[in-house]
């Protein structure tokens, strides 16, 4: 028999792409002794992540709770329940993950037209407003509003307004952007929507907070065809987050206590606040990289506050400053990903890692990796 000793992580900081670094309540919420996932003591918290999540992504929308899983989870939830075999989907690729968004798409069977702009940049309104003028019935319009791979941000009320123009519904991505800038479902006529709990809301991965408007829950409960998915079908999940407290699966427990602790702060913060902290801490990062002689490769003006694409000066050895860094300062943080491999370094400033100690902290770190005087 081959036995270990009891698992002993080091304390990281962690400023890469997610999961951010979580308050030590959320890390105690998660030790709390377990309850049943009927216990009414459970399921009125439950009502009260409802009530929550609801005021953290502005909405009024009823269907609004967290899917069991990590942010792929609400991205699947959202298609399958919203997609039928043949339907027309228009998916914007600026990056990683709206790739996967047409590809869990093209799974549930849609015809996907992909409106793409170079990695880096953000899908224009006008592109969009194209695309669906070559698609004769679109289903649905998604976008991803913050893309953790490329460190841009989409402005996405226009592009809400083109798709109900257009009598599509409109899917947004907020994994990375939730809690770290302004997400305004009613407000910008978001129809679908999921996030991730292990970014600006710094809460461990696990949950995957979605909501979704009348109109699309309407479409997901008059569907022609079953859900594809047993565990994601949303009329059945309803009956468990709904009224009916009924048997589906049984919730992760701690990871609710975990995502309601982590919702209060974030309310006891204030949307605004916060909102500014990461605004305000992004900008000192940006300016302690130009003093270091390094830039941000996404679009001026769209550059995202929690996760920072910095250019890779000609010579440095990528992976070798990443490396050091979680070495010598115990600092993660990210590699570039497909054509951004090798030239790009992403430094995260997400929930509780966005911090003026923090920026200092990753920049007098790159400093000595640099060997800048
Ligand atoms: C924009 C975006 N969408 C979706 C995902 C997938 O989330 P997860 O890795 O939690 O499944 C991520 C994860 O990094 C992401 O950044």
């Amino acid at each position: 028999m081959t036995t270990f000793p009891a698992f002993q992580p080091p304390t990281r900081l962690l400023m890469g792409p997610g999961p951010s670094n979580v308050a030590p309540s959320v890390l105690k919420a998660m030790a709390a002794p377990l309850l049943g996932h009927l216990d009414p003591v459970f399921v009125k918290m439950m009502d009260e992540i409802k009530v929550m999540l609801r005021q953290v992504f502005l909405t009024k929308n009823e269907m609004t709770f967290p899917v069991s899983g990590t942010g792929s989870a609400g991205m699947e939830f959202c298609c399958v329940n919203l997609i039928e075999p043949g339907d027309e989907v228009i998916v914007g690729i600026n990056g990683v993950f709206g790739g996967r968004m047409a590809d869990v798409a093209e799974r549930c069977g849609a015809r996907v037209t992909k409106v793409e702009a170079p990695w880096g940049r953000i899908i224009e309104a006008q592109q969009i407003a194209d695309a669906l003028q070559k698609v004769s019935r679109p289903k649905l319009v998604a976008v991803v509003h913050a893309e953790t791979s490329t460190g841009a941000l989409t402005p996405v009320e226009e592009i809400a307004r083109l798709a109900r123009q257009a009598g599509a519904l409109m899917l947004l991505d907020t994994v990375t952007s939730l809690g770290g800038c302004p997400v305004r479902l009613d407000d910008w006529g978001i129809d679908a929507v999921y996030s991730g709990t292990q970014k600006c809301l710094s809460c461990p991965p696990g949950l995957s907070p979605v909501s979704l408007s009348p109109r699309a829950l309407e479409v997901a409960t008059k569907r022609k065809t079953k859900v594809q998915s047993w565990y994601l079908d949303v009329n059945l999940l309803s009956s468990y987050w709904g009224e009916q407290r009924a048997y589906h699966h049984t919730a992760p427990i701690s990871m609710n206590y975990a995502l309601h602790e982590a919702l209060r702060l974030v309310l006891e913060e204030g949307l605004e606040n916060r909102w500014r902290r990461h605004e305000q801490n992004h900008l000192a990062l940006r300016k302690g990289l130009n003093d270091l002689g390094l830039g941000i490769a996404s679009q001026e003006g769209h550059q995202l506050w929690q996760l920072n694409a910095v250019t890779v000066p000609n010579g440095a050895d990528e992976a070798g400053v990443r490396q050091r860094l979680l070495k010598d300062w115990s600092i993660e943080i990210g590699a570039g990903l497909g054509p951004m491999k090798g030239k790009i370094w992403r430094i995260g400033l997400m929930g509780a890692t966005s911090s003026p100690e923090n920026v200092e902290k990753v920049l007098g770190a790159l400093r000595v990796c640099l060997g800048v005087r």
